[in-house]
């Protein structure tokens, strides 16, 4: 088995279809120090596709598709085909913001997608006008529960919690979890990208978020999911419905990561907070063989030494503190969440 510096398989493969989105969400989208991927530089599903049969090749198991918004990348359903049938893949997820979910839940899951995860910050209108900055909470529910009806399962709930934003709605979060039958999973507020202006007096850690929760609903921890997923999971008493934090920045994973990651132009990444990737594009459209591309692949990963978040959480608790800014990444839409 392909593991890196310390000893991480190769697991799961995130690709981002696409860097654009319908959303501005505020603690995630580049506004103007952002340069568009240009649509020829974007990979097709055909390249996707071999791509993902080569990583599958190396031990990856999962795919999550992501972007950027994955929905507004024109017939996705037919990437999820292809992508269902690699031999390997055992399980596909998409994470969205479901506003375009509504007419595209039926050819996904005639595609073969199963599960789906739903990002959903707040349940005020107004409020979600001022985290997204675009569309409407009313097309984000209707692609959620069009979801519903069309039989994915389980279709989790992420939402992002930021101090002073929306720490105010993690028991209405739970309560519309528990009452639909969606788990959810809140997510520390982190530095990612270059421009959210990230400041940890603005981060809800794990254990707050827990203390909120457990106010109302006693918790039990289930732990998390095969040991390398990022959200630890909790059972809600009395309801099959669990509820989970990922907690990137207080309680760093690092040390079980086993995601690559595909930018929507072919770059592999191996963290979340890189500052670059290796091109894979310009081996495929330069005519290399599989086993060429195969090489370089495996050439990254065995010699991955990324543990961003545990160095951010030492520097943290450091008396010089962490600056995000001495920190250049890869932007989030680009690399995929
Ligand atoms: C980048 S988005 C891409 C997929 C899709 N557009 C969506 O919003 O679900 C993937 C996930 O990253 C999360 N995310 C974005 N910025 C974040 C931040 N600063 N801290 C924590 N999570 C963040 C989003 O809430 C979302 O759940
Ligand atoms: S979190 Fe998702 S929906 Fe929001 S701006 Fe980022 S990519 Fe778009």
């Amino acid at each position: 088995m392909l593991r890196d510096t310390y000893q991480r398989p190769l697991q799961d493969l995130r690709i981002s279809v696409t860097d654009r989105c319908n959303f501005r969400c505020t603690y995630c989208m580049p506004l103007d120090e952002y340069e568009w991927i240009q649509k020829s530089e974007i990979l097709t599903y055909e390249e996707i596709a071999r791509l993902a049969r080569l990583f599958a090749g190396l031990g990856a198991e999962k795919i999550r598709l992501t972007g950027g918004e994955p929905l507004v990348r024109k017939d996705l359903a037919e990437l999820v085909a292809r992508l269902t049938v690699v031999e390997g893949i055992e399980d596909i997820c998409l994470t969205t913001n479901a506003a375009l979910l509504a007419e595209q839940a039926a050819p996904l899951r005639q595609a073969g997608l199963r599960r789906i995860n739903v990002s959903l910050d707040t349940l005020r209108p107004d409020r979600f006008q001022q985290i997204a900055q675009r569309g409407s909470l009313d097309s984000v529910l209707n692609g959620l529960f069009a979801a519903k009806r069309e039989g994915f399962r389980p279709i989790k709930i992420n939402a992002v919690i930021e101090k002073g934003v929306n720490d105010d709605e993690i028991l209405d979060l739970v309560e519309f979890g528990r009452e639909h039958g969606f788990p959810v999973r809140f997510i520390e507020y982190m530095d990612v990208g270059n421009t959210n202006h990230w400041q940890s007096d603005r981060l809800v850690s794990k254990k707050e978020i827990l203390a909120i929760v457990a106010s109302r609903f006693p918790l039990r921890e289930v732990g998390r999911a095969e040991g390398s997923a990022p959200a630890v999971d909790y059972a809600l008493a009395g309801n099959g419905v669990d509820v989970g934090v990922i907690a990137s920045v207080t309680e760093p994973f690092c040390g079980s990561c086993t995601r690559a990651r595909l930018t929507a132009d072919g770059k592999l990444v191996t963290c979340l907070f890189s500052r670059e990737g290796h091109d894979l594009k310009k081996l495929l459209r330069g005519g290399a063989s599989d086993e060429e591309i195969l090489a370089e692949i495996r050439g990254v990963w065995q010699a991955r030494r990324d543990r961003f978040s545990e160095e951010r959480w030492a520097a943290l608790n450091s008396i010089e503190g962490y600056r995000p800014e001495q920190h250049k990444k890869i932007e989030m839409i680009r690399l995929g969440g």
